[in-house]
Order: C-alpha cells, then sequence, then structure tokens
C-alpha cells in the first residue's frame, strides 16, 4: 500500500473576478471548490494510474467533510485523523492578476497528533509513505521529525515532498525519493542556482547526504534523475500548458507507483514526467489515457 500523509489539507476556493475593486463590493462572475493538498493530488494520480494507496492526515469540520465526500465520490481511499478545529480554506482569486491568500491551517490537539500517529504504527515494511506538503502551525517544528522517526521504525520506505527544515530531516533518514523544484533546491542550500552545473552540483548533494533517488523538477525545463548509477535528464513533450498546480505531485505519483512495481528506476522516471507533463497540461490533475499518449513523447538522457 502506498500511505500519503497531508497534514494540512485545505479547500482551494477558486475565486473568478474579472474587474476586481478592492474596497468595494464585488461579483464573482465563476467559482469552484476543489479539495487540495499535496498529498491528496499525489494519491488522485495514484489511483488514477491503477496503485494502491490511503489518503491519510488531519481533516476536520465542515470544511473537512467537503474534502472527504470529494474522495468518496472519485473512489479514492482515504483514512484521515478527525480533527476538532475546521480544515483551512485557501482562496485563489483569479482577475487581472492571480492573487493567493492561504489559510494558516487549524490547531491539532495532542489526542489528535497521538491518533496520526497511532495509525502510522499498523504501517509494515512492505508499505510505502509518502509525506507531502507543510505543517498546520500548531504543530511544533520538530512535528515532521517526528512523523519520519515513526515511519522509520516500521521499515517502511518513504518519500518526502517538503522543502527546508522537514526536508533535512528527511534526507537523514534515506528516503527513497525527494523531489525538489529548483527553486526548493536552491532554499535548501541557501545558494543561487545559476546553470545546469549548479543544479546537478546540488542535486547530487541529496544523495550525498542520504537520498536514495532524487528528482529535481525544472517546470517546462523537464527533470534531473540522480540515482547512485548515474544522472538523468528527461524531457519535456510539446503541448499547451493549461494549470501546472500538481505537477510535481503527480511526478511523485508517477514515480513512486512504477518504482514499486517493476524496480526499474528509468521507467519510473519516464512515467513521472509524463504525468508532471499531463496534468500541467490539464485544468485539473492528469488522467491515465493523458499519461499513457504522453510517455511516448518523453526521452531521457544520460548526463553523467
Ligand atoms: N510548463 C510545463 N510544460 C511541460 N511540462 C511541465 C510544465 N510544468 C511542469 N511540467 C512537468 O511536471 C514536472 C514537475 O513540475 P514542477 O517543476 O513545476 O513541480 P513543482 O514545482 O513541484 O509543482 P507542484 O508543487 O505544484 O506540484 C516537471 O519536471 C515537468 O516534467
Ligand atoms: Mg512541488
Amino acid at each position: 500500500m502506498i500511505y500519503t500523509v497531508t497534514l494540512n489539507p485545505s479547500i482551494d476556493y477558486v475565486v473568478q473576478v474579472n474587474q476586481l475593486n478592492l474596497g468595494a463590493l464585488n461579483k464573482m462572475d465563476n467559482d469552484m471548490k476543489f479539495a487540495g493538498g499535496k498529498g491528496i493530488n499525489v494519491s488522485r494520480v495514484l489511483h488514477e494510474l491503477g496503485y494502491d494507496t490511503t489518503a491519510l492526515g488531519f481533516l476536520g469540520g465542515f470544511t473537512g467533510d467537503f474534502i472527504v465526500d470529494t474522495l468518496t465520490n472519485q473512489g479514492i481511499p482515504a483514512a484521515f485523523t478527525p480533527i476538532q478545529d475546521d480544515t483551512r480554506i485557501n482562496i485563489k482569486l483569479k482577475s487581472e492578476t492571480e492573487t493567493e491568500i492561504n489559510g494558516q491551517g487549524p490547531d491539532i490537539h495532542p489526542g489528535e497528533v497521538d491518533a496520526l500517529l497511532r495509525q502510522l504504527d499498523s504501517i509494515t515494511r512492505q508499505d510505502t509513505v509518502i509525506l507531502s506538503g507543510s505543517t498546520p502551525p500548531s504543530l511544533q517544528n520538530d512535528f515532521q521529525q517526528q512523523l519520519i522517526e515513526r515511519i522509520a521504525a516500521t521499515g517502511a520506505q518513504f518519500v518526502s515532498d517538503t522543502t527546508g527544515e522537514g526536508l533535512t530531516a528527511a534526507l537523514s533518514h534515506l528516503p527513497m525519493l525527494v523531489k525538489p523544484n529548483q527553486e526548493e533546491l536552491a532554499e535548501l542550500f541557501d545558494v543561487t542556482l545559476n546553470n545546469q552545473q549548479d543544479v546537478i552540483h546540488y542535486g547530487q548533494k541529496l544523495l550525498d547526504l542520504g537520498a536514495r533517488h532524487a528528482i529535481v523538477s525544472m517546470a517546462g525545463e523537464g527533470a534531473l534523475l540522480f540515482t547512485q548509477d548515474g544522472i538523468y535528464h528527461g524531457s519535456t513533450p510539446a503541448g499547451q500548458v493549461k494549470n501546472s498546480v500538481g505537477a510535481g505531485d503527480s511526478m511523485i505519483a508517477g514515480f513512486t507507483g512504477k518504482v514499486i512495481e517493476t524496480r526499474d528506476v528509468l521507467d519510473a522516471f519516464l512515467l513521472s514526467l509524463a504525468a508532471g507533463s499531463a496534468t500541467a497540461f490539464s485544468d485539473d490533475l492528469a488522467t491515465a489515457g493523458n499519461i499513457d499518449t504522453l510517455t511516448e513523447k518523453v526521452t531521457i538522457k544520460r548526463l553523467a
């Protein structure tokens, strides 16, 4: 089983106001609500690709109910830890420009933390756990660290898609995969990346620090894969970008699902590239059909 953990999911409330007047009454031209959260995205794409997945994390209140209902309607297995507070709402305001206003996230009480940690105890070494996204501010800074230690103790392999301290904590526990994008890589090492040589240099450091595989994604420029045996660049196919939110999450789903299925790292990289671009070329997340079509159009080149 591939578990995803989303500690701070959200309802993404996308509001279109064509002519926005700040300080005045505005009418929405269109509005949509989505079940948001990086681990949830990963589970949705895993499910789409036919891999067994269960989405875990914290959900509460009427907003949490909305997310559970959405996942149930899509047939995505989920076993979220219930919390008292409401799951947050993130506002995506689309006008002449795009403005995002993200909620901080609910207070998570100690009993709720314990309930999530207890759930993780039933994970076995046959399972994989994908930790994605941010931690609600009410949890201590070292919560990701605690979580990773708990998962590592079960013998399950894990994937970390987070930034800063959480990523540093993950690396020391030998994650199967980390997937920073280029900006996140620069932030981790507190450097500016000026060219591909720089990205290769710091990407390789992810392996030196403990990652078994690392993908550094570079949006429209494709991605670099770092393995114990070599470094590879994967291309992006031609296509019309519609909404690249979740492209990185789709990449993680493709790689993790495939590498568990076949143990073939390059096949997994190929599927991850196709899934990332298929999401970038869709309004919502990628469909299996679109991913399949793009698999033929992605190329991988060995660099070192
Ligand atoms: N504009 C694009 N055109 C083609 N492919 C894209 C584009 N944007 C993303 N992709 C594909 O998806 C992969 C992941 O994208 P990106 O680097 O934007 O991840 P990310 O920043 O982690 O995204 P997110 O966190 O929103 O899921 C890229 O490596 C690429 O293969
Ligand atoms: Mg990302």
